[in-house]
């Protein structure tokens, strides 16, 4: 269960769990400091500064399209996608110029099985480099779109994935270093969903009752235009879910499993279900980062930084037909009428649901004793004083290797976020880590699975343990509020 204690831990207002109603929420807006209005959300038209106005819940939700194999041999699925420029009605009866995997915003749906091979060729018809990287996922560093590995436009690379890890709600996303924050946020994101035969058994809600809910935000001028600027994070108001501006979605009176992913460059999410009063409507998360939790966690909020995912499950029967309710959302920055809301959704009859949510999930991987102790502080220049990013005093350098690490060793890293003001995160390529303290108490459950991005608001400090034990080679750990990282919140590991 996520108490109250575990929310201020997080950071969060404690009545931000006491009143999780869309209009009773207690905003707070740790970036900025500053308290947004809290106004009440449900009916309101929010009017962003010059960007046409969307009426909340009026979008029907879309689940991105699920890609191909243009190939499939008995060990493999190959598929091809094309990077180039579209555009897209994002806000009804606007066009926006966006960045695209197949013309897609968000990119196409793979759909990969663990012990299967996705053999996936990228065409770069887009006029800069890019590099794909399959966020969460184990791959040697040639097939991990490190930033400096980038395919130049025109040309083409394919990327290998062995899908030798659990089931997982993974992301494929760009890395091009210095461009990273402004292709992401311009569209080249997309969902992988690796699925196994331990999580089939499982009975959880599947099909058309297992849907991916891609959030972040961004800022339109009055022709409906993405504006990109860097470290922008009071003005990205708008909010989408699957590429639609605040849409509603209908539901059966049954079970869903839903994935959340934070494709935001830097907000961060605190949701909860609200029905518009106080009554808190918890759900069962059953998944973070790295897969499902060893057991579902009941947790009226869903915490989540740019780059985590939580799969979750909700049972609609337990609400009469008719019911409405709101994902909202209670941190800022921005006004609550604009951000305090996410999707809404409409709860219609009662269907047959055979599906299961168990007691037990998975079996996490024993955490073997650790043998290396080290320290990470995060900072970066408060506002005003400058643009820079550091891990431990240091910007960037793809030409310094940070970190030397022995092959299969376990190490046990305390990362703190020494900001006054900003939170920051910290995400690891190939490692899936387990938090092993947070803060001096034990995680939280729904924090207790498979992780490769851990969120910590100003003055928190986490122990995570890691075992690299897969793959050798040069990889990097950053910051996931993308525009930190582009501006050096990033360094490299070597494991030898
Ligand atoms: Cu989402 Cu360096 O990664
Ligand atoms: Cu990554
Ligand atoms: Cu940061």
């Amino acid at each position: 269960m996520f108490t109250r204690r575990h929310a201020i831990r997080l950071g969060l207002t404690t009545g931000a769990v006491g009143a999780v109603g869309a209009a009773g929420g207690v905003f707070q807006t740790l970036t900025s400091g500053q308290p947004a209005a809290a106004a009440a959300a449900s009916g309101a038209v929010p009017t962003a500064a010059a960007a046409p106005a969307v009426a909340p819940f009026s979008v029907p939700l879309t689940v991105p399209p699920v890609l191909a194999p243009y190939r499939r041999t008995a060990r493999a699925d190959h598929y091809r996608v094309t990077m180039r420029r579209a555009s897209k009605e994002i806000l009804p009866g606007t066009r926006t110029d966006v960045l695209t995997y197949n013309g897609s915003f968000p990119g196409p749906t793979i759909r990969a099985r663990r012990g299967r091979t996705a053999v996936v060729e990228q065409v770069n018809a887009l006029s800069m480099p890019t590099s794909v990287h399959l966020h969460g996922g184990n791959n040697p560093v040639e097939h991990d779109g490190g930033m400096m590995d980038t395919i130049a436009p025109g040309r083409r690379r394919t990327y290998v994935y062995e899908n030798e890890q659990p089931a997982a709600t993974l992301w494929t996303h760009d890395h091009a270093h210095h461009m990273e924050s402004e292709h992401v946020y311009r569209g080249l994101s997309g969902l992988y969903l690796l699925s196994d035969a331990a999580e089939d058994r499982l009975g959880l809600p599947s099909g058309k009752y297992d849907i991916p809910l891609v959030l972040r935000d961004a800022r339109f001028d009055e022709n409906a235009a993405m504006v990109y600027t860097m470290d922008d994070s009071e003005n990205r108001t708008t909010l989408l879910v699957n590429g639609r501006p605040w849409p509603y979605l209908k539901v059966e009176g049954r079970k869903y499993r839903f994935r959340l992913v934070n494709s935001c460059n830097l907000r961060i999410f605190v949701l909860a279900l609200s029905d518009g009063s106080t009554t808190q409507h918890p759900v069962q998360q059953i998944g973070s980062d790295g897969g499902l939790l060893a057991a579902p966690a009941e947790t009226p909020v869903l915490v989540l930084s740019p780059g985590e995912r939580i799969d979750f499950v909700v049972d609609f029967a337990q609400y009469a037909p008719g019911t409405q309710l709101v994902l909202a959302n209670m941190l800022g920055p921005g006004p609550t009428d604009l951000v305090g809301q996410v999707m809404r959704f409409d709860v219609g009859e009662r269907t047959p649901d055979v599906s299961r949510v168990p007691a037990e999930l998975a079996t996490l991987p024993a955490l073997p004793a650790p043998t290396v102790e080290r320290s990470f502080d995060l900072t970066m220049d408060e506002p005003g004083t400058g643009h820079q990013a550091y891990i431990n005093g240091k910007t960037f350098d793809p030409d310094r290797i940070d970190t030397h690490i022995e092959w299969g060793t376990t190490e046990v890293w305390t990362v703190t976020n020494k900001s006054a003001t900003i939170p920051h995160n910290f995400h690891m390529h190939l490692v899936q880590f387990r938090i092993i303290e947070r803060d001096g108490q034990p995680p939280y459950p729904a924090e207790a699975g498979l992780k490769d991005t851990v969120l910590l608001f100003p003055g928190q400090t986490a122990k995570l343990q890691l075992t690299f034990d897969s793959h050798r080679g040069v990889y990097p750990y950053h910051c996931h509020m993308i525009d930190h990282s582009a501006m050096g919140m990033m360094a490299q590991l070597k494991i030898a």
